[in-house]
């Protein structure tokens, strides 16, 4: 099936690639407003943008064409945590992605306690095996549609003691991350194989497999 996504409306496109480009790790945002209030909402098209310098990015959309208030609030302070959701705060998450007004804090409406950042003014999530404070470095709105990337670049990480090996190697079982795939469905982690990179040239055995 080919399908031209200029001829799809935009809950069918959404649909498409929500349910394709999965799974999605979850960046479970905190910001703080102009005046210090406390937001947390979760964000699954987050990743990776670079790792020198350490840069995570994010992707928020738009609520009867009005960027969503964590988009805004890492805008306008310069700053946000991007805070790793395991399997036990799997209810918490979700629940801090109730829409509800601006002036609702969702720390309190999902009983999380919330820790004082030490380099932005977004507080992190105090039971989450891992945060990043960042600093904001771009947005980049994108044109039609209302979604907006924020990039920001990582200026310290708090990572639960025992995650990390000797190699600094994060042992992703222990991290138990929590993964989107689309509707109300999440994933958490299967089987986890090793494959070794091909080497060039190929040896013999291996040529022409
Ligand atoms: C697991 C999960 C992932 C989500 N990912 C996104 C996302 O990537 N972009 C987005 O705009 N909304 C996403 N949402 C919805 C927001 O979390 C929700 O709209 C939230 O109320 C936004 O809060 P804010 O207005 O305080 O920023 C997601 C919701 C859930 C439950």
């Amino acid at each position: 099936m080919r399908i031209d996504l200029d001829t799809l409306d935009a809950k069918e496109r959404h649909k498409l690639l929500n349910g394709t480009v999965v799974p999605r790790p979850i960046g479970w945002i905190s910001t703080v407003d102009g005046d210090g209030r406390r937001n947390l909402a979760p964000f699954s098209w987050f990743t990776i943008a670079a790792s020198t310098p350490p840069v995570l990015m994010f992707s928020v959309g738009s609520r009867d064409g009005v960027l969503k208030d964590t988009a805004t609030n890492a805008v306008a302070t310069g700053g946000f945590v991007a805070n790793v959701a395991s399997g036990d705060l799997v209810k918490a998450m979700n629940d801090t992605s109730v829409e509800a007004p601006d002036h609702v804090d969702e720390f309190d409406f999902a009983n999380l306690d919330a820790t004082p950042s030490e380099r932005v003014a977004a507080p992190r999530v105090s039971a989450a095996p891992v945060s990043f404070e960042c600093e904001t470095l771009h947005h980049y709105a994108i044109p039609e549609g209302g979604n907006t990337v924020v990039f920001g670049r990582v200026l310290l990480a708090h990572v639960r003691d025992g995650l990390r090996d000797a190699q600094g190697y994060v042992d992703v079982r222990a991290l138990d991350p929590v993964a989107r795939l689309a509707g109300l469905d999440y994933a958490s982690l299967g089987d986890v194989f090793a494959v070794a990179r091909p080497a060039w040239p190929p040896d013999d055995d291996s040529a022409g497999a």
